[in-house]
């Protein structure tokens, strides 16, 4: 969704901007502008579209000024256009604002915003604040500033500054993501750390409603109650590589081909690789907590939910703990019913969705032990758990489509699985020890599969034209093929759908007809038989059929399929590891051979800020 960059030092601002933006493009928009500071003057730029055309705009007639702001809008009031697009200034043009997230009551502040004489030119919730800001204004931004967060509901990430204070920054957050990059004589942010890479590791994180003054020399920050407050800068590991595309055709291709790492290094945080056990008190849950626990809910949203849905079935397996998986959006609003006893684990790739979020939060009130899995340190759901997040090791994920970070999510799921099993006793040490090793061999065997890839984008090149396809498996296989569903229709605009195989005669087969793309999921041999039979359906109803399976199960396809593509053997619980990556490598040639845009889909965002 919205991105926000800031840059103050002394170089020239533009640039930087500019930069930044291309950087946050991935998060998904449909507008772009950027505010600089020259002479004690504010320069403004903004248009609608692709950052190309403010880029085109700037070409002819570049913004002055060594600080500034910029943003990308991904329209929520008010349709994509240039006036609807950020920055937004007071009505004189002396203070210019961008803002992540929506303001809940921005129709009472325009309201009595316009009774003091403020004329608004556009639709959006975020241009309040400028003229909030102008009408509070004291002569001191810091305290206007904190005054007017006092009168706004909602969420925000907003940048702030200002003609009267022309060396000064401003920034401040709420439930929306905002990160500080700090350095010797400059100073940035933006909405999330990949922005930052080109110019710092070092990132300042802000806690809800605190404010941060940057000048080119250093940052100081205020607590929401306005006290200053010591920094406390972390050092991220990745790197400016890890958010390039590095001579890939996407960002998506990329991350698919770096899961074997990223699975490698995620399995060695939490494993000692040297003993082959679970390394103590990695996973924030005590063997007297995991024993008198009555059940697990799993809450999280699009492929993190699907992650979760895996969860499910290797606990409940395991561990023998009943799990609940539910969708945030759904879960919030459903008057949940948890719990002390009970424990409950938000899952989230950026750590930013607002859904998941507000659904931890309820957890939290309602008494329930609360646990975060994410991929970005320091990010709001992981700040909301403390001590209790767990991390993916995947680094900066930006394809829309998320590859690696779910791979890593699955693998930390069975670990958490192994732990709790362990912690039971429901499972034995060697079976530990051996789930654990077949866990090691992931890596190599994910590689592997990742030669097959022309194959697959030849199979692409057959069937990309087709109006729907089916994923259908049974018990993991299921829970693949939801995933592997959503991959396709995310960025191919297929309409897809997974289904559970043994419930497809209940209604979805009479969509099958002579030509219809089904992909079979045959990983669990218990199961095997029966999606065989499921299958065997299909297939008499003129379906063509696609079988991923797992190699020990390719002779059992033989009668069946149209295509076969084995993938290595491994414990069944660990197979959707592996399944899903010729099922990631299929719905990208899909998208590519129609010619979409893989790494951006239309109507999309990465991070999902707003509910
Ligand atoms: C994944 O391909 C999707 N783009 C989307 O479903 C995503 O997983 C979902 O929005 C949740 O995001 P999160 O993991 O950052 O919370």
């Amino acid at each position: 969704m919205c991105g926000i960059v800031g840059y103050i030092g002394h170089d020239p601002a533009q640039p930087i901007l500019l930069d930044g933006l291309d950087r946050l493009e991935y998060r998904g928009y449909d507008s772009a502008g950027i505010a600089t500071m020259h002479r004690g003057g504010i320069c403004l730029a903004k248009e609608k579209g692709r950052l190309a055309n403010l880029k085109a705009r700037l070409r002819s007639s570049p913004l002055p000024g060594c600080m500034g702001i910029g943003h990308t809008r991904w329209a929520t009031h008010g349709e994509p256009s240039d006036l609807n697009a950020h920055p937004h200034t007071d009505m004189k043009g002396d203070i210019a604002i961008v803002h992540n997230g929506i303001i809940e009551n921005h129709a009472r502040l325009r309201a009595m915003l316009q009774t003091h004489g403020c004329v608004f030119v556009s639709e959006t919730d975020t241009e309040v604040v400028a003229h909030l800001l102008n009408h509070l204004w004291d002569g001191n931004m810091l305290s206007t500033l904190q005054r007017s967060l006092a009168m706004l509901e909602g969420s925000y990430a907003l940048a702030v500054i200002c003609a009267a204070e022309p060396d000064t920054l401003y920034c401040t957050r709420k439930d929306s993501p905002l990160v500080i990059g700090l350095s010797n004589h400059a100073q940035y942010i933006a909405s999330d750390i990949p922005a930052l890479l080109a110019h710092t590791r070092q990132i300042e994180m802000l806690e809800d409603k605190e404010v941060a003054v940057l000048r080119a020399d250093g940052v100081t920050v205020f607590d929401a109650y306005g006290t200053r407050r010591p920094l406390r800068p972390a050092t991220v590991d990745w790197d400016v590589e890890a958010a390039e595309k590095g001579g890939y055709a996407h960002f998506m291709l990329k991350e698919i081909h770096e899961q074997p790492a990223a699975l490698q290094k995620t399995f060695s945080t939490y494993v000692d690789t040297q003993t082959m056990a679970l390394r103590e008190n990695t996973l924030p849950i005590t063997a007297e907590e995991a024993r008198r626990l009555s059940s697990l809910t799993i809450v999280a949203c699009g492929t993190a939910y699907h992650a979760g849905v895996v969860g499910k079935y290797a606990i409940e397996h395991l561990a023998r703990l009943p799990v609940v998986v539910d969708v945030a959006s759904e879960f919030r609003y459903r008057q949940p019913i948890l719990g002390a006893g009970d424990l409950f684990l938000a899952i989230s790739q950026s750590g930013e969705t607002a859904d998941t979020l507000a659904a931890l939060r309820e957890a939290a009130r309602l008494g329930a032990k609360t646990m975060a899995l994410t991929n970005v340190l320091g990010s709001s759901i992981a700040r909301e758990v403390g001590n209790s997040a767990l991390y993916t090791c995947a680094g900066p994920e930006i394809a829309v489509a998320s590859t690696k970070a779910y791979i890593t999510q699955v693998e930390v799921m069975l670990l958490l699985a192994i732990d709790l099993a362990q912690k039971r006793g429901t499972i034995t040490r060697d079976e530990a020890a051996a789930l654990l090793s077949a866990l090691s061999e992931l890596p190599a065997q994910a590689e592997a599969l990742l030669t097959d890839e022309g194959r697959i984008a030849r199979f692409a090149s057959r069937y990309y034209d087709r109006r729907h396809v089916f994923y259908i498996g049974r018990g993991m296989d299921y829970a693949l093929a939801l995933e592997a569903s959503l991959k396709l229709k995310e960025i191919s605009y297929i309409m897809s759908e997974a289904y559970a195989a043994g419930e497809l005669k209940h209604g979805t087969i009479a969509l099958i007809e002579p030509g219809t793309l089904v992909c079979a999921l045959l990983t669990q041999p218990r199961l095997a038989d029966k999606t065989l039979s499921n299958i065997r359906e299909v297939k008499s109803r003129g379906a063509k059929v696609l079988v991923v399976c797992s190699q020990s199960l390719l002779e059992k396809t033989h009668s069946v399929a149209d295509e076969v593509w084995p993938v290595p053997d491994t414990h069944p619980l660990l197979s959707p590891l592996l399944a899903i990556i010729p099922l990631q490598l299929l719905a990208y040639h899909m998208a590519v051979s129609r010619g979409c845009d893989v790494d951006k889909p239309r109507n999309l965002a990465k991070s999902v800020t707003v509910e």
